[in-house]
């Protein structure tokens, strides 16, 4: 699949610096990514820039800011057996994210990512497809009202795509997801955004305003929040045009240095073989920090995540 470049073109180290200048002007306070090994005892590794926050929004931790941006680096192996086999699965990824702890929520929320994804970025209004949770009328009203967006272009979406939550227990809530189009030729018509060789979701925000407990049970929280997440090395795949994130400057560089101790070029190699270049790809960016993070190879725990 041939990606034509949209937006602007900017290298993977820009557009981190892009997204977390953006909001830093929006009064988020710049925060450094926690550590992969997470003090969070529910979970083995790091899976996504909340987690550092989930104390505040569960008002176990009262914030120092109202509004913090982070560039987050995250492992979930949920998808391992899909990396290097589609265009966009990762262990190992950096989450880009804007978090309000009790301060603006839905509609400025809705209204920042908008602006950064079309002025900012630049991405073309006409190939962006947003989706809101089925009973969302709030947001779906944000959508279509204070942004424009057009009908066919706000998809309803039930709880598996569009409810979010850490884990079976803890602070969750209904989101709203931000596509990118790669055949808007296609047509309105049949908007299908479970079709991953149109549609890629980039930005996902997540009005995070209930705690679910063991028995299932939703319980407002004291204070609602924001927790978002744009997925950097699919920016990177959108801006840089690529056909996939392996290609990117963030992975391909890895990729490169594999080939050359193999001595098959990437361009050379079969459809398998690139595969595999993939997979060591994900897999060494996973290991090193990892590594970084004090994790040892071992056959326990996140110590067989890292060795395994
Ligand atoms: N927590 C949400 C996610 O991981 C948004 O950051 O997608």
């Amino acid at each position: 699949m041939a990606t034509p470049p949209s937006g602007n073109f900017l290298t993977g180290d820009q557009i981190r610096q892009t997204f977390l200048s953006f909001y830093e002007a929006k009064a988020h306070k710049r925060l450094p990514s926690a550590s992969l090994v997470p003090e969070d005892t529910t979970v083995l590794l790091t899976i996504a820039g909340m987690l550092q926050f989930k104390p505040i929004f569960l008002g176990q931790r009262k914030a120092e800011v109202d509004r913090a941006t982070t560039s987050q680096k995250c492992i979930r192996t949920n998808d391992i057996e899909n990396v290097g086999r589609t265009a966009r699965h990762h262990t190992f990824f950096e989450m880009l994210g804007n978090f309000s702890f009790g301060d603006y929520f839905k509609k400025e929320a809705i209204a920042w990512a908008w602006e950064l994804s079309t002025q900012v970025l630049k991405l073309p209004v006409e190939r962006l497809v947003v989706s809101v949770f089925e009973t969302d009328d709030e947001a779906y009203d944000i959508w279509k009202n204070d942004i424009g967006v057009r009908e066919t272009h706000i998809r309803r979406m039930g709880e598996a795509d569009n409810f979010w939550a850490s884990g079976p227990t803890g602070p969750c809530g209904p989101c709203s997801e931000i596509y990118y189009d790669f055949h808007p030729e296609r047509g309105d018509q049949d908007i299908d955004l479970e079709d991953d060789s149109r549609f890629i979701e980039f930005y996902n925000l997540v009005f995070m305003q209930y705690n679910r407990d063991a028995e299932g049970k939703l319980t407002p929280l004291a204070n609602q929040n924001i927790d978002t997440g744009m997925g950097l090395e699919r920016m990177a795949q959108i801006l840089q045009g690529k056909p996939n994130n392996y290609e990117t400057d963030l992975i391909f560089p890895i990729i490169e240095a594999a080939s050359k101790i193999s001595g098959l070029h990437y361009e050379q190699a079969s459809e398998a073989q690139k595969t595999s270049y993939k997979v060591i790809g994900d897999h060494v960016r996973a290991v090193s920090h990892l590594i970084a993070d004090g994790v040892v190879a071992s056959n326990l725990g996140r110590g067989y995540i890292c060795g395994g």
